[in-house]
Formats: structure tokens, C-alpha cells, sequence
């Protein structure tokens, strides 16, 4: 009998774990422990005063790419691909180009380039398309879902547009939460397990 209290005490302890709102602390985007980081998480991106504010918004504090880059395209996409990158996924790319360093902030130039690995570099043709727009107009309804009416999924959302999209494009941050608010593996916003995250918008 003891051990089987014991043994739901730490299934409890484990289920309210998991139910309790994952945040950006401990995820790969908590700095703060790094001799950089002034023992900060947010610094590196956002700062309340001074920041460079290299988007024109969120209190932008981390320097941008000047990099140019080349996108998916392909002869079956019906979203035309673009010439110049939206601002809301710029700020992944002061990071994930590695053309900049990630402690590069606040108007010092630092050295400690994203791991390989999690590098996309500038050619961005073998990855998925970004800063491409996403409406029924575009893409119409066949092996697409429209994204004014059709659910996002996400926890307390409501449409792909609403939740996913920016300005009504799709962008890194559309599959990706750099906060890790969901506390899926990648910074997901939602679980790619059976291609999950894919078939909110693919209808294939
Ligand atoms: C690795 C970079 C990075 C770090 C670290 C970071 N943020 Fe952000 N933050 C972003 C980006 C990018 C956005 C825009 C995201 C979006 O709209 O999806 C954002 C958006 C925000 C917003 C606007 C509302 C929202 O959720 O979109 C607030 C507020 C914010 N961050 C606060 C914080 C705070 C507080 C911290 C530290 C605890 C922090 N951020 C750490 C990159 C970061
Ligand atoms: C301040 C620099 C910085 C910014 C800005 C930034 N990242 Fe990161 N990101 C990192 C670093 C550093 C790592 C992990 C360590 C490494 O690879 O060197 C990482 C890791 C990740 C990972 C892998 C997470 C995992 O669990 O394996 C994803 C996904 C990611 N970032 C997406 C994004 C997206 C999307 C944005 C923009 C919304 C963004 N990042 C903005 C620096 C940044
Ligand atoms: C259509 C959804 C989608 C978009 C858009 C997207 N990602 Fe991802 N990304 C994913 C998925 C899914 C994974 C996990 C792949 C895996 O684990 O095999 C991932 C993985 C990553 C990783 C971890 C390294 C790797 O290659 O697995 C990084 C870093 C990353 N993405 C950054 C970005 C950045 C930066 C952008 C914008 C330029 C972006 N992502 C746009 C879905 C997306
Ligand atoms: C937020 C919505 C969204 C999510 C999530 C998403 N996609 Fe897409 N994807 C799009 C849109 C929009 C296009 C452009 C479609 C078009 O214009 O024909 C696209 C294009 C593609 C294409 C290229 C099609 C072509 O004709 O060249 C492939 C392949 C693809 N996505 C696969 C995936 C996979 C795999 C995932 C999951 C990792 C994923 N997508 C997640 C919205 C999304």
C-alpha cells in the first residue's frame, strides 16, 4: 500500500510538471549562465533602455544580419516567394545565419557563433519557405487548409491566421516559440509527432 502512495505521489508530481507553463528558463535560449550574458536571459534580445532596436520594435537589443538571402522556391508552390525577408524572422537569423554572434547585444561585437547545428545559413532554399503569404486566395483549398477558419490547435487558440501567421505570412515563429511557452522539443508550438505541426495547414 505504501508504495503504491508513493508511486501516484510521483505520478501526480510528474503530471503537474508537465501541466505547469513551460518557459523560456533552462531552454537553449536561457543565456543567462553564459560569461556574457550580465547573468541575463533576456538581455541578449530585448532590453528596457538603450536597446539597438534593430527591427524598429520589441525593445530589440540583439545586432542584426546584413546578410542577403536566397529562399525555397519551386515550380508547385502558388505563394510567390520572396525577395527580402519579414523583420519577425530577421530576429531568429541575427542568430541562426551565423553570420553574427550570439553575443553580439547591446552595440558590442562578441564571437560565440550558433552551433552548427543549429545553423541555417543564408541559403535558405532547402528549408521550408518563410515570409510567404498564407490565404486562401493564395494557395486555395486543395491540400491546404484556410488559415481565416481553420484551427490552430494550439492550446487556448483559434485559427492558423490568428495563432501562426504574421501579417498573414508564415515565419519562423510560426512553427516556432523562441520563449519555448509550450515546452516542446525544438521550441515548437506544437508536437510534430505524426506530423502533427505539418498537418495544421497541409491537408494531405
Ligand atoms: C533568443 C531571443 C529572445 C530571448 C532570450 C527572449 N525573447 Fe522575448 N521575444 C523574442 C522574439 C523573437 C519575439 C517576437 C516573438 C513573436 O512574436 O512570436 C519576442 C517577443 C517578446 C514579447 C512580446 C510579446 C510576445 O510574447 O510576443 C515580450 C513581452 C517578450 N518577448 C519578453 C521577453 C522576456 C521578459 C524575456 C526574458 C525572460 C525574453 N522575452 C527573452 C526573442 C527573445
Ligand atoms: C541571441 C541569439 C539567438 C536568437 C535571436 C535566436 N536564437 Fe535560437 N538558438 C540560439 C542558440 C545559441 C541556440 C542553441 C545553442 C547553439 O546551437 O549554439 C539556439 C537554439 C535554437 C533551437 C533549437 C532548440 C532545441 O531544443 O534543439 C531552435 C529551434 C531555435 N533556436 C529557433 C529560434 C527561432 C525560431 C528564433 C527566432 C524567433 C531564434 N531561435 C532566435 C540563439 C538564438
Ligand atoms: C513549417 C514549420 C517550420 C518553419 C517555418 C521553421 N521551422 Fe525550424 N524546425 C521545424 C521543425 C518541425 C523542426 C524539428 C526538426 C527535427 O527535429 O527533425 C525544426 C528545427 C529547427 C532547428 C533545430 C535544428 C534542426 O535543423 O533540426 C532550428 C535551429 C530551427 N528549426 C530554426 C528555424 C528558423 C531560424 C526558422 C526561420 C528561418 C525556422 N526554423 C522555420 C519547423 C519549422
Ligand atoms: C503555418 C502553416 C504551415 C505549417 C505548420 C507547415 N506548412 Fe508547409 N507550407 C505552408 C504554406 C502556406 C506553403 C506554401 C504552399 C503553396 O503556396 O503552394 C507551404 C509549403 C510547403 C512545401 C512546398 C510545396 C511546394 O509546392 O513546393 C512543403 C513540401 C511543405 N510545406 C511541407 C511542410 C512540412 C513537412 C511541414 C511540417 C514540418 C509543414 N510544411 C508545415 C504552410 C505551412
Amino acid at each position: 500500500m505504501k508504495r503504491l502512495v508513493l508511486a501516484t505521489t510521483v505520478i501526480v508530481l510528474v503530471l503537474s510538471g508537465n501541466l505547469a507553463k513551460a518557459v523560456i528558463t533552462g531552454s537553449q535560449h536561457d543565456f543567462h549562465s553564459a560569461s556574457w550574458a550580465n547573468g541575463q536571459i533576456c538581455l541578449p534580445c530585448h532590453a528596457p533602455h538603450n536597446n539597438v532596436n534593430a527591427t524598429g520594435s520589441l525593445l530589440w537589443n540583439h545586432a542584426a544580419s546584413a546578410a542577403s538571402y536566397t529562399f525555397y522556391n519551386s515550380p508547385s508552390m502558388k505563394a510567390t516567394a520572396p525577395t527580402v525577408m519579414s523583420d519577425i524572422s530577421k530576429t531568429c537569423m541575427g542568430c541562426h545565419d551565423g553570420t553574427v554572434a550570439v553575443d553580439s547585444f547591446g552595440g558590442v561585437t562578441g564571437s560565440t557563433l550558433v552551433s552548427t547545428t543549429n545553423r541555417l545559413g543564408t541559403v535558405l532554399g532547402n528549408d521550408h519557405p518563410i515570409s510567404i503569404t498564407y490565404s486562401l486566395a493564395v494557395t486555395g483549398l486543395k491540400g491546404m487548409y484556410d488559415p481565416a477558419v481553420a484551427p490552430s490547435g494550439l492550446p487556448g487558440g483559434t485559427t492558423i491566421a490568428a495563432d501562426l501567421l504574421y501579417a498573414g505570412k508564415v515565419e519562423c515563429n510560426s512553427c516556432h516559440d523562441v520563449h519555448n511557452s509550450f515546452g516542446i522539443p525544438r521550441m515548437l508550438k506544437k508536437s510534430n509527432a505524426s506530423s502533427a505541426l505539418c498537418l495544421t495547414c497541409h491537408n494531405i
